[in-house]
């Protein structure tokens, strides 16, 4: 059987993604950095669950590990990542505040990425690898810089990879989203749900973690088959530039 590899497995695009993976009939193994886990979120799908933190050489090692003893891994869908704990202008941002989302959003995906890569290359039969990365990416948020470096790192990260394993038959690609209801966007409900009646989405409405999940596995079936290297925005319109 497949095994597909979906980090950030507890949080919204994560499960999502993990749940629609193992409809498709993989064998999703997950990791998230909570140990109190209520597994019937799973609805009973093979979905295993590891604590752990991406961020840990250890546990990514750990993460790919059990995959591999599920089966080959085919797919690996990055989507662990944090936004800084306190949101401070660019010109305050704290060097603490840069390592914690750069070492994890960054660091973390780079190089589980790197294992999860050499391990495809060593079974031969190619792979997909999907990157959750943001609208931050190519948009300013002055509140949040850090978190915004990141996002383009993992942008980069995309390319650097594609370029590299295009000849092993591994695809790289990644998924852009704008405004997900999440419980990352939770805290920020209200002032996003004044920007959507705004206007600032034109699709009009919050994005849900499914609508992100489709596009993972449309990445993954088959159906992008002869795309890589690519950035997939979703985002209801968002980055539409009107006059
Ligand atoms: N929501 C949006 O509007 C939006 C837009 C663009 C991009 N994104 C990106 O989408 C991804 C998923 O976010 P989400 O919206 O689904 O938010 P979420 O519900 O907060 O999910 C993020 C998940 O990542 C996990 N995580 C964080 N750091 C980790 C680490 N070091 N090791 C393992 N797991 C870790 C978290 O685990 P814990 O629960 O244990 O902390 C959490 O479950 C993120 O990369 C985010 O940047 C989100």
């Amino acid at each position: 059987m497949s095994t597909a590899i979906v980090t950030g497995v507890l949080g919204g695009i994560g499960k999502a993604s993990a749940l629609m993976l193992a409809e498709k009939g993989y064998s999703v193994v997950g990791m998230g950095r909570r140990s109190d886990v209520d597994l019937s979120d799973f609805k009973g799908l093979d979905i295993t669950y590891l604590a752990g933190d991406i961020s840990s050489a250890d546990d990514r090692q750990r993460l790919v590990d059990v995959a591999t003893q599920k089966g080959d891994i085919a797919v690996l869908v990055n989507v662990a990542g944090v936004a800084p704990k306190v949101r401070r202008d660019i010109l305050e941002m704290t060097e603490e505040s840069y390592d914690f989302v750069m070492g994890i959003n960054v660091r973390g995906t780079l190089f589980l990425t790197q294992l999860v890569a050499n391990k495809m290359i060593e079974q031969g039969k190619g792979g997909s690898i999907i990157n959750i990365s943001s609208c931050s990416a190519y948009t300013s948020s002055t509140s949040r810089g850090e978190y915004c470096i990141s996002k383009a790192g993992v942008s980069m990260i995309t390319k650097l990879f594609a370029d590299r394993l295009a000849s092993e038959g591994i695809t790289v690609n990644e998924i852009c989203p704008g405004i997900i209801a999440t419980g990352m966007t939770a805290v920020v409900k209200e002032k996003y749900d004044n920007l959507i009646a705004g206007g600032l989405v034109p699709l009009g409405r919050w994005g849900q973690p499914d609508d992100v999940a489709k596009a993972v596995v449309a990445l993954c079936d088959g159906t992008f088959g002869y795309t890589t290297g690519q950035s997939f925005i979703l985002d209801g319109g968002m980055h539409i530039r009107k006059l």
